[in-house]
């Protein structure tokens, strides 16, 4: 693809449509020329996020999310809408011949999970179908030249990434998978509320939507797109005092003579050449701040003898390589550019 690339943010108001925005005015080859929103219609790009202000686009109106107006202005878009607002969308924006990327859950799962898991039946089961589950490192060949992608969640990614290349290489008990998520607060997007209000969050760490969270049916399904294998898994997501970051910590029985090393060398072996991953030496911790701001996840493994269990850690941004990082990359792998435009590697730190 010779001339740049014209890009929709639909969402362009939230906090994933802003770190799109953000990212893609590092981006060689992609120009974002549609905003679009829905309250924040109207205003510009800098009033609604002022730390865009400077950007070229940062007076550019935000618009009403209208198909017609949309495939007029852009080749691809970004929906980073609330669960269930895209679903109802994406079918004429493909009509259209508008490339879609998804940032909410709309096209992780079968029809039949969305009564039960996201409290709606899906408008659209015929692209559920076609639409490619978005985790570049597990799911890359089939993301070249797809035309819907369904980006994975945050704690998903976290998960799948640090758990499907030591069960795919039979060092773990399927059966015994259980995952332990820690986000921060702008995991639940910009609109306030008591219970994430900073005076109900100030130095305190909850449990939250257990056992219903929405990404334990899609741990399950990425599990077995990429081993085969289709294990039931126990999350428990927390929400803790931070502004980005989520980790998992993943724990299942070791299978016979698994060492710390093995599962280690599992995880690099998988993710040699990913420019994304960063796989600890034995030893070593992962730590969710040496990530902030980057499209890089951050592994760790560990088996403990003693009590038989394999420990997996996994660290992201929760809106960079949990979010807008991995949507962009999924769309270079999509039209065919490199991998890792427009996507920071190295953190701000401390
Ligand atoms: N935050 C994260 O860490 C994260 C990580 C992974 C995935 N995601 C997913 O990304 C999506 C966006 O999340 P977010 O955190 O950015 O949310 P957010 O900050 O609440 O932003 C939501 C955006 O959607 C727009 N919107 C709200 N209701 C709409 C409707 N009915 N029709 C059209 N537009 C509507 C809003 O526009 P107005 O303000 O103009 O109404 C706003 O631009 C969600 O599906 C979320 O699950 C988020």
């Amino acid at each position: 693809m010779g001339s740049v690339l014209r890009v929709g943010v639909l969402g362009a108001s939230g906090y994933a449509g802003g770190e799109l925005v953000r990212l893609l005015a590092g981006h060689p080859r992609a120009e974002v020329t549609f905003l679009g929103a829905r309250e924040s219609s109207g205003r510009s790009l800098g009033e609604v996020h002022p730390h865009l202000a400077s950007l070229p686009i940062g007076g550019q109106s935000l618009e009403p999310i209208e198909p017609e107006t949309i495939a007029a202005g852009a080749d691809v878009v970004f929906c980073a809408l609330p669960n269930g607002t895209s679903a109802a969308l994406v079918p004429s924006l493909l009509e259209a011949g508008v490339r879609a990327i998804d940032l909410a859950g709309d096209f992780r799962l079968p029809a039949e999970a969305y009564p039960e898991w996201y409290g709606f039946e899906h408008p659209a089961p015929a692209l559920l179908e076609e639409a490619v589950y978005g985790i570049p490192e597990l799911f890359g060949a089939q993301t070249v030249g797809a035309e819907l992608i369904a980006n994975a969640g945050c704690y998903a990614t976290a998960a799948l990434l640090g758990l499907v290349p030591p069960l795919g290489a039979g060092l773990l008990e399927p059966g015994s998978i259980r995952v332990d998520g820690k986000t921060g607060l702008s995991g639940a997007g910009k609109a306030a509320s008591e219970s994430t209000s900073y005076a109900s969050t100030e130095e305190s760490m909850r449990p939250y939507r257990v056992p219903g969270h929405q990404h334990t049916p899609e741990i399950e399904r990425g599990l077995e797109l990429a081993t085969g294998v289709a294990p039931p898994v126990l999350f428990v997501p927390h929400l803790v005092p931070a502004v980005r970051g989520v980790l998992t910590t993943s724990y299942a029985t070791l299978t016979e003579g698994t060492t710390t090393e093995a599962l280690t060398e599992a995880l690099t072996v998988a993710y040699a050449g990913c420019p994304f991953v960063r796989v600890l030496a034995p030893g070593g911790m992962v730590d969710s701040k040496r990530v902030r701001g980057t499209n890089v996840i951050e592994l760790q493994a560990i088996a403990d003898a003693r009590t038989g269990t394999a420990v997996v850690v996994g660290a992201v941004d929760n809106l960079v390589k949990g979010a807008a990082g991995q949507a962009i990359q999924n769309l270079n792998l999509a039209v065919g550019f490199d991998e890792a435009d427009g996507l920071p590697a190295l953190a701000v730190y401390p």
